[in-house]
């Protein structure tokens, strides 16, 4: 199954970001903890270069715990620090600015060797669109922060929110695309709902779920919807729709309203806590 997105302002945003780079120290990436690899952009990782890195593994309340641990330490392996948070409910957020301090303990230190003290890390957030930056943002700058803007130095017209006399943010987040060519990546960015329903099919990407599911969590539908899970994930498909009373007017079962309920079920929690993909 493909799936094809080409927002127009990629290019934009993309260039955008590149400059608002030169202005801060710390970059903090929010991926989706349900995809943590999918929801990633690697070319952030060219962009980002020589910056302080923290990834926020957010909706964190959504994804599967256990499996949250293992993408932690994979990140933490490859030199990123990293934080669980849920930028809903503000769970994890105020560790952020312990981990802030940690990222940029060279730039501190290299700033306190030369005298300079007491300057602002200067922080952007990023990410590819419906992670929750703005939500993020939000919960992080609180109510408590003052909006700076047009200092010297800085371009015309940046907004930096001040959120302590140590750390002052890009009050807008950039924004990546996904990296569409493998089409697992897809499927499972339309899967958590971050593109527009319209372009995909809702029954094929519900027979991915389930496939998925029961290979992964096997036993989350039958308790879910009351039905014998099959090997055939149309079989399955089917029960729903007959416990759901999914029916069309001839009285066969209405697939696409079967698949719709299962979509919503999981984006919305409602099979529990699972994440998608495992760190390799
Ligand atoms: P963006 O700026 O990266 O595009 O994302 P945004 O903050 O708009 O968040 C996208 C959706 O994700 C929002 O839901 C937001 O509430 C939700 N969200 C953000 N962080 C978390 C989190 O940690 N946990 C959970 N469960 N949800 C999170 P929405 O339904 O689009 O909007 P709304 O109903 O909340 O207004």
């Amino acid at each position: 199954m493909q799936v094809q997105w080409y927002p127009g302002h990629m290019t934009k945003a993309r260039r955008q970001m590149q400059e608002d780079m030169k202005l801060v120290d710390v970059v903090i990436e929010l991926v989706d903890a349900r995809i943590p690899s999918s929801s990633k952009n690697p070319d952030i990782d060219v962009l980002a270069k020589n910056k302080a890195r923290i990834i926020l593994l957010n909706k964190a309340d959504m994804a599967d715990p256990a499996k949250t641990g293992a993408w932690k330490e994979a990140l933490e392996e490859k030199g990123f620090f990293t934080v669980l948070v849920n930028s809903r409910d503000g769970s994890g957020v105020k560790e952020v600015h312990g981990v802030i301090q940690e990222a940029c303990a060279a730039k501190i230190e290299r700033d306190r060797k030369r005298g300079i003290l007491n300057r602002p890390i200067r922080a952007m957030v990023a990410g590819i669109p419906n992670v929750g930056k703005s939500t993020f943002i939000n919960t992080f700058a609180g109510k408590a922060c003052t909006k700076t803007g047009n200092k010297p130095g800085v371009t015309k017209g940046k907004q930096w929110i001040r959120l302590n006399k140590n750390v002052e943010l890009l009050d807008t987040p950039g924004i990546l695309w996904p990296k569409f060519e493998d089409p697992k990546v897809g499927v499972r960015i339309a899967l958590i709902g971050s593109v527009n329903d319209d372009i995909l099919n809702p029954r094929e990407l519900s027979l991915e779920l389930i496939r998925f599911l029961h290979l992964e969590y096997a036993g989350i539908l039958a308790a879910r919807y009351g039905i014998e899970e099959a090997e055939e994930a149309a079989v399955t498909l089917a029960e729903i729709a007959r416990r759901r009373g999914c029916l069309q007017k001839g009285g066969e079962y209405d697939y696409d309203r079967a698949a719709g309920f299962l979509l919503d079920d999981f984006r919305n929690g409602r099979l529990g806590r699972i994440t998608l993909e495992d760190p390799r």
